[in-house]
């Protein structure tokens, strides 16, 4: 199906005055933004139009009871300058799963690619083209009912910014393992890209600051063993001998990124392991020289290495010369995505805006 989006253009572009060499990541916002409404039952008024404050009720279900999901995508140019999308379609897919989660509507795939392609094809000026930087997508669902009491909204709001970004990380993280509180548990919401997950992450993360870390490195809630995410980011763990993975249990994202690392090690030639992995599994390998680097893997954070792990009274520094895989993943999807090397995994979609704008 076909949808009609209607657009409003900005007479008042601000692309002239933004300096593409330095973005701060969520800061500075292209001009327009995809929204449609949910209403009695369905998507209507897809439309695009100038980004600007929105009119809140203040018993907008939302803000008190957390029905809001997002994704985090990117879009490039590739090397001939034309605007592309990494894996959409998964993107659509875990939008839906975190929508079912969160008792919300599905939006339909059509909806969700079509406004993506018409947002960024009008945006495409706004791809960044310095190395590392691309146009981040971020679609967004919120309810809109206006209600005090706890019930799943019969409305709610889709929209998607685009915001040119450079890397979200620009130096390798220091991470502590989290001792007292937990992000999510197998049931949860934890696979789901809720706000309120990330809402609950703000706390332990100010108080990692505090004491020198970027962020916490998450663990089960049971026992705190076995070793869950980052929150902005999905962990891989390369030995001398194998890369493990935490297995994606319920309580882990799902990373898009980290999926197609998985793809592209196993094109190399090896096994990821997706398994339970225990901090001291990680700890007794540094003390006997057979751990080589920790990254985490995101939309945002691509490949970001980690400098340093704390666990307890435990110190796990790391050679930086001996990192190589995170390099070598990074530098082949980046390539992958500009079209510089085969996307033999079919990952790369180009913008066509065949939608009608009205
Ligand atoms: C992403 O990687 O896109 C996310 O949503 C994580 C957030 C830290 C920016």
């Amino acid at each position: 199906m076909a949808y009609q989006i209607k657009v409003n253009k900005t007479k008042d572009s601000r692309l002239p005055g933004v300096d593409f060499k330095n973005i701060p990541f969520g800061k500075v916002f292209s001009d327009h933004m995809f929204e449609a409404d949910y209403i009695d039952g369905a998507w209507t008024n897809p439309n695009i139009r100038p980004v600007e404050p929105l009119a809140i009720h203040p018993a907008n279900l939302a803000l008190h009871y957390g029905q809001s999901i997002f994704e985090g995508m990117k879009a490039f140019a590739d090397h001939e300058g034309h605007p592309v999308l990494f894996r959409p379609e998964m993107h659509a897919k875990r939008m839906n799963a975190s929508g079912a989660r969160m008792s919300m509507p599905d939006i339909p795939e059509e909806l969700f690619l079509q406004a993506l392609d018409a947002l960024v094809s009008l945006e495409r000026e706004w791809i960044p083209t310095e190395p590392g930087s691309s146009l981040y997508l971020r679609p967004l669902m919120f309810a809109t009912d206006e209600f005090i009491g706890v019930a799943a909204s019969q409305t709610y709001k889709f929209l998607i910014l685009a915001l040119p970004v450079g890397p979200y990380y620009s130096k390798p993280v220091k991470l502590i393992v989290e001792d007292h509180f937990v992000r999510a548990v197998a049931g949860g919401t934890g696979e789901a890209k809720t706000a309120g997950n990330y809402a609950a992450s703000l706390l332990p993360a100010r108080l990692a600051r505090e004491k020198g870390y970027d962020q916490v490195m998450w663990m089960d809630a049971h026992e705190f063993k076995y070793i869950q995410e980052v929150g902005t980011m999905n962990l891989f763990f390369v030995f001398k001998d194998k890369i493990v993975t935490p297995a994606t249990d319920g309580a882990i994202l799902k990373g898009i990124t980290r999926n197609s690392f998985i793809h592209i090690l196993n094109d190399w030639g090896y096994a990821v392991e997706e398994r339970p992995i225990s901090i001291d599994e990680v700890a007794d390998a540094y003390r006997e020289g057979n751990l080589i680097e920790i990254f985490g893997s995101g939309t945002a954070a691509v490949a970001s290495q980690v400098s340093l792990l704390t666990y307890g009274a435990l110190d796990i520094h790391f050679n930086e010369s001996n990192w190589d895989m995170s390099f070598k993943l990074k530098q082949t999807l980046e390539q992958i995505r500009h079209g510089l090397i085969e996307d033999k995994f079919g990952w790369v979609v180009p913008i066509e805006h065949p939608v009608e704008m009205a």
